[in-house]
């Protein structure tokens, strides 16, 4: 069979551990596809800078050359641009995409979803949200025929494990921080993390694939973890109480509620034990009623597993010529404000 050229943009804590995946597992992928998956580049701004086990003949810094001659595009680089450029023009090159990209997706997905529709091309994105845990597919096809009516989760690792660092080693914020980074769980900039915009975009994400409805990421209700003080957690616990970030999607009476804020959650509740840089995910939905998700949220490896797996998808898809899920009708319900909820 012809191998399927496979371009990585990016090569961070994520794409380094998704180009090491690719090489050590290439017969075995191959296998599960049916075609061996070739990664063919590595877009990076500097070729320069060394990458432990990357080889460097793969590196270019002509990201838009390397997207043209793909057959699947993965992107970890982040951020808007000039992700969305890159990932419009592998479309419409007629490359399937993958990426991890929360903020663009949350921002600006439905221009990704239109002009993959168009293309006939895949866009898969699981590890745009809660890293290794699948819930972007249980949320997107597993629910597809449900009615889901809440989600609850923590979905952002370095938070939770700066709350609990707080709360366990009594460190302060900004030490708490610095250990995230330095363990590979923070975004480049951490104000993402710790003012709640990367949990506010994972929230949008989950709430327009559970309710299949724009959600414009200005509606949900933001609030981080910058004002959380050491005293805070070491009250929090002496009432029974652990204190989280938590992710709210709910449908109501009149349309939906999403919202991120810090929550005082009970010791008796599951949420409560979910530790470090690990999320959670409750799914409450009609006929299937309480369904959890658990596992690791953020760093490298755990991540890539995630992007992994969306490869095998889009490149099974190719090889049998079928299409994975679409995101194209979506219902006109307004997004209520934080105190309607
Ligand atoms: N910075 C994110 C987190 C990485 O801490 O959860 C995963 O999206």
């Amino acid at each position: 069979p012809t191998p399927l050229r496979v371009a990585l943009l990016g090569c961070g804590v994520v794409g380094s551990q998704v180009a090491r995946l690719l090489r050590e597992q290439h017969d075995d992928l191959a296998a599960r596809v049916g075609a061996p998956l070739d990664l063919v580049g590595i877009a990076v701004r500097d070729v320069d800078v060394p990458r432990e086990g990357v080889d460097p003949a793969l590196l270019t810094t002509d990201a838009e050359g390397l997207v043209a001659r793909a057959d699947i595009v993965v992107e970890v680089i982040g951020g808007l641009e000039p992700a969305r450029s890159l990932l419009l023009r592998a479309i419409g090159c007629g490359a399937s995409v993958v990426t991890a990209n929360k903020a663009l997706l949350a921002e600006d997905g439905p221009t990704l979803y239109a002009a993959a529709d168009a293309a006939g091309v895949d866009v898969y994105f699981e590890a745009a949200v809660a890293g290794a845990i699948p819930i972007v597919r249980p949320v997107r096809e597993s629910l597809a025929g449900d009615r889901v009516r809440r989600i609850v989760g923590i979905v952002n690792g370095t938070t939770n494990y700066v709350l609990d660092q707080m709360a366990t080693e009594r460190l302060d914020l900004d030490a708490a921080v610095a250990q995230a980074q330095a363990l590979g769980y923070a975004e480049a900039d951490p104000t993402a993390d710790v003012e709640g915009y990367d949990a506010a975009a994972k929230a949008a994400i989950l709430a327009s694939l559970a309710f299949h409805m724009r959600v414009p990421l200005e509606d949900v209700h933001r609030e981080g973890i910058t004002a959380i003080t050491a005293e805070d957690v070491t009250w929090a616990a002496s009432t029974g109480h652990v204190v989280k970030l938590l992710a709210i999607a709910e449908r109501t009476d009149d349309g939906v509620s999403v919202r991120v804020h810090p929550a005082l959650v009970p010791t008796t509740h599951p949420l409560s034990g979910v530790r470090g840089a690990f999320n959670a995910v409750f799914v409450e939905a009609e006929s299937a009623g309480e369904l959890m998700f658990y596992g690791r949220g953020a760093g490298g490896a755990p991540t890539a597993s995630a992007v992994l797996g969306d490869v095998v998808s889009a490149a099974r898809n190719r090889v049998l010529g079928g299409r994975g899920p679409v995101e194209s009708s979506y219902a006109d319900l307004p997004v209520l404000p934080a105190s309607a909820a």
